[in-house]
């Protein structure tokens, strides 16, 4: 299986929510925020995916597919047959860093009051939220905010991955960490730190450890008697010769 890794284009958005919604189907913070399978809508949650992508694709985030390729004169193989030339296999979704002095640009407040509607849209479309259990939602944003305010020490801001997955069939092949190394190589030359965030600890730990991150903090978010972990990571600059 050949795979390539280039830039987030407005016809890759269904493949990447797909990518997505296969790869969290099993995430300990999915689960938790979408706590009542009964109510989940997969429409839904696709078209408030596709709403983020745009998002980013219009403020310009740094966001990388890997997409499976078959050259002409390459012959077809098992694998190839089971995800066809052009899956989207993977996505590594960064924010750019937001110095602690730096105040929002006209274009990306616009933005936001882009997704706002556009997911009020979605709610009359769908009737509702399509299961997000929207108080988890917001524990889960406050518990957030509050670590940032602590673990974020550099004013520069950080480098921040927002998402990154790997479809289950391409895992531990290097996807994961191609996808993320334009970013870390930017942020490396830039001398400017990454971070992130996992509900998973294992593998993911281990998996973001071999990239540079280390483990800084853990944090949970608490509803009742549900608690969803999150494992907060930072990558230093690392200066190569
Ligand atoms: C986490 C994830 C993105 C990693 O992508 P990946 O393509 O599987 O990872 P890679 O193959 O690039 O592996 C990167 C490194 O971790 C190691 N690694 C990969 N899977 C591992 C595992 N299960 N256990 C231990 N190490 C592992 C690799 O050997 C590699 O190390 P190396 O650089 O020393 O060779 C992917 O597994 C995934 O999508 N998981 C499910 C969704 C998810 O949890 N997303 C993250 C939410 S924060």
């Amino acid at each position: 299986m050949s795979i390539e890794i280039v830039p987030l284009a407005q016809t890759d958005i269904p493949g990447a929510v797909d990518c997505v919604q296969k790869a969290f189907a099993n995430d300990p913070y999915f689960r938790w925020a979408f706590n009542d399978p009964s109510k989940f809508n997969i429409q839904r949650n696709a078209a408030s995916l596709a709403a983020h992508f745009q998002y980013g694709i219009n403020c310009d985030c740094p966001i990388s597919v890997a997409k499976i390729t078959r050259a002409a004169n390459e012959s077809k193989t098992t694998d190839d047959i089971r995800l066809p030339a052009g899956t989207v296999v993977g996505i590594a979704w960064w924010y750019s860093p937001q110095a602690h002095s730096m105040t929002q640009s006209w274009s990306v407040w616009a933005q936001d009051w882009l997704l706002s509607f556009r997911q009020l849209m979605n709610n009359i479309r769908f009737l509702g939220r399509g299961g997000l259990n929207v108080r988890r939602y917001w524990i889960w944003k406050q518990v957030q905010q509050t670590a940032h305010d602590v673990i974020w020490k550099d004013p520069r801001g950080y480098y921040f991955c927002n998402v990154v997955c790997v479809d289950s069939q391409a895992r531990g092949m290097g996807v994961g960490k191609k996808l993320m190394e334009d970013v870390m190589d930017k942020a490396d030359r830039e001398n400017m730190p990454c971070y992130l965030e996992s509900s998973k600890g294992y593998p993911n730990v281990g998996i973001y450890e071999k990239m540079g991150f280390e483990l800084v903090k853990e944090i949970e978010c608490v509803d009742g008697g549900d608690v969803c972990k999150l494992y907060c990571m930072i990558r230093n600059p690392e200066f190569k010769k």
